[in-house]
């Protein structure tokens, strides 16, 4: 009895992802969201990236706009789609997120941040990107003062917002390092 049982249990695991695949359901909506979230913030990062390099051009609308939507995405709502239990069907996340909370909500609300102060010199730039907008010294800066930054938290307000960006993408970094399962 105990050897017949165990092939049923198999082939049900097996229908199962084979229903999973076919319909592309198998992530949780909170899953679902939170990746969702993620990806909209991988392109509005890329829009304001691409304003820095001048492969687009400067529209303080658009850089707000991608701003603001990292900014909604990030702090207290970040944190809150990775709430117990995280570790779900079709996630990446790490349940060390659940084991490292405090870091996890720090990361989440520095990214908030970095954003906020994008935001404010859209506002504070409505016409061209301006050379306050820009990081002094330019790539010298990423080898440098960054390399050591662990000392103390910089204000992102006060930072020009290039750096600002920088740091923010840096911020994306750590938090996939420590709490994103590798993968594909
Ligand atoms: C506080 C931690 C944290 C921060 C900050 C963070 N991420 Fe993520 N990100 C994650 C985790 C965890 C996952 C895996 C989510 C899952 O699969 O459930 C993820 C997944 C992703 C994915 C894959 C989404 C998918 O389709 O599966 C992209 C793209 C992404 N992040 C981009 C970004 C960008 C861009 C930033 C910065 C603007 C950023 N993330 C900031 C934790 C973070």
């Amino acid at each position: 009895m105990r050897l017949k049982a165990r092939p049923l249990v198999l082939s049900a695991a097996v229908f199962t992802m084979a229903i999973s695949a076919a319909t592309g359901q198998s992530t949780s909506p909170k899953v679902a969201e939170r990746q969702q979230d993620m990806k909209a913030m991988a392109g509005a990062a890329k829009i304001i990236d691409a304003m820095f390099k001048g492969t687009s051009p400067y529209d303080s609308r658009a850089f707000k706009a991608a701003a603001e939507s990292i900014r909604v995405h990030s702090g207290n709502k970040l944190s809150a789609l990775f709430g117990a239990p995280v570790v779900a069907e079709g996630t990446k996340a790490s349940a060390s997120i659940e084991a490292d909370r405090p870091t996890f909500d720090r990361l989440a609300a520095e990214l908030a941040a970095y954003a906020a102060a994008l935001s404010i010199a859209a506002d504070r730039n409505p016409d061209v990107l301006s050379p306050g907008m820009r990081m002094p010294g330019g790539d010298a800066m990423m080898g440098g003062p960054l390399a050591k930054r662990k000392a103390a938290a910089p204000d992102p307000m006060k930072m020009p917002a290039e750096h600002a960006f920088h740091m923010m993408l840096q911020t994306c970094t750590s938090c996939h390092a420590k709490f994103r399962v590798k993968g594909e």
